[in-house]
């Protein structure tokens, strides 16, 4: 068994709340929301100037005691900017699940994140080694994705920033068929490394109806989750992002029928007029696992 094997893997993150480091009065609000996630940042949400308060609110508030099952995670800056030693130090704390690293350009930028990840761990009798989430955002990181979430087993998924990688290229903000042809490459690299992939943020918090759109193309593709940037966006990703009553109820029946037609010597066989085989039977399982663990997660709210 590998050392990371026991790397702190993401269960559910429907709903990944963003909070920028530099606002505690925000903390609060976002550990008391319904976010199966929240993203604590150093990056652009602070200015150059606020860095380094960020940093110590962010420390302060890791070191307070504080119960909670949601998925903590700390994007700090880009790994070649002068902030990131500083970044990362922060960030390696026993309440830190996952590092989301921005902007990543190429597979060497996660290796050395796993080398300044592992000496702080070490230092810190951290036992469990920390997660990296691997941001694609920009045309060079699209095309090098697949590398990057291959590059080391601590990437535990890859996540989609449209808004830097479209404004850097001049793609409008609302071009459909980019952001699909985007979306599916993303979804291949990740799937290729066996990792889930998570939807970029939408900016229009007012525009309900425009988020539930672009989660809903997003789970199409296979996507686990969606960046919220408002409170308001919580219930809607947590919503798109569960498999429907409808949904486990089929997989179940699939699942059932899968084992009667193994008993009889089976693997193919018919439910409801449609030929069911094999990754029909494991994409039923993985519906019915993602319920299970919803549930629990739920369950301990
Ligand atoms: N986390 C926790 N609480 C939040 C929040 C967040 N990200 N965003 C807003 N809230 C709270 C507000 O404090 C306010 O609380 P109150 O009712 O107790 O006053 C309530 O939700 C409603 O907020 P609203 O007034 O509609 O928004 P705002 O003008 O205060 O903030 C943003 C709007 C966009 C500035 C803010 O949502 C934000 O900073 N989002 C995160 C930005 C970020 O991290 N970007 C980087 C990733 S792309
Ligand atoms: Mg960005």
């Amino acid at each position: 068994m590998s050392e990371f094997s026991h790397v702190r893997r993401i269960d559910v993150m429907r709903s990944k709340l963003f909070v920028p480091a530099d606002r505690p009065a925000l903390f609060p609000k976002a550990m008391a929301s319904a976010a199966d996630a929240i993203c604590f940042d150093l990056e652009d949400s602070v200015l150059p100037a606020q860095k380094a308060k960020a940093r110590d609110l962010l420390q302060e508030f890791l070191a307070s005691e504080f119960h909670t099952r949601k998925v903590i995670l700390v994007r700090v800056n880009q790994v070649r900017s002068a902030d990131f030693a500083e970044d990362i130090s922060v960030a390696v704390s026993p309440r830190v699940a996952v590092v989301a690293l921005p902007k990543l350009q190429d597979p060497w930028e996660i290796r050395d994140t796993t080398a300044a990840l592992q000496a702080l761990e070490k230092m810190r009798n951290i036992e469990i080694p920390i997660g990296i989430l691997a941001t694609i955002e920009s045309a060079r990181g699209l095309r090098l994705a697949a590398s990057i979430a291959a590059a080391d087993e601590r990437v535990v998924g890859l996540q989609l920033g449209f808004a830097d990688m479209f404004v850097s290229l001049g793609i409008r903000h609302d071009d459909a068929m980019a952001a699909h042809h985007v979306r599916l490459q993303l979804r291949f690299a990740a799937g290729e490394a066996g990792l889930p992939s998570y939807d970029s943020v939408f900016v229009n918090f007012k525009n309900e109806e425009g988020f539930m759109r672009e989660a809903d193309l997003a789970r199409g593709l296979g996507f686990a989750g969606k960046s919220c940037i408002h409170p308001s966006q919580i219930a809607a990703a947590n919503r798109m992002f569960s498999p429907s009553p409808e949904e486990i109820a089929a997989a179940m029946c699939c699942v059932d029928a899968a084992r009667s037609a193994a008993a009889e010597g089976a693997a193919a066989f018919a439910l409801d007029g449609c030929m069911i085989d094999l990754p029909l039977v494991r994409r039923a399982e993985h519906i019915i696992d993602v319920a299970a663990k919803i549930r629990l997660l739920e369950q301990s709210d």
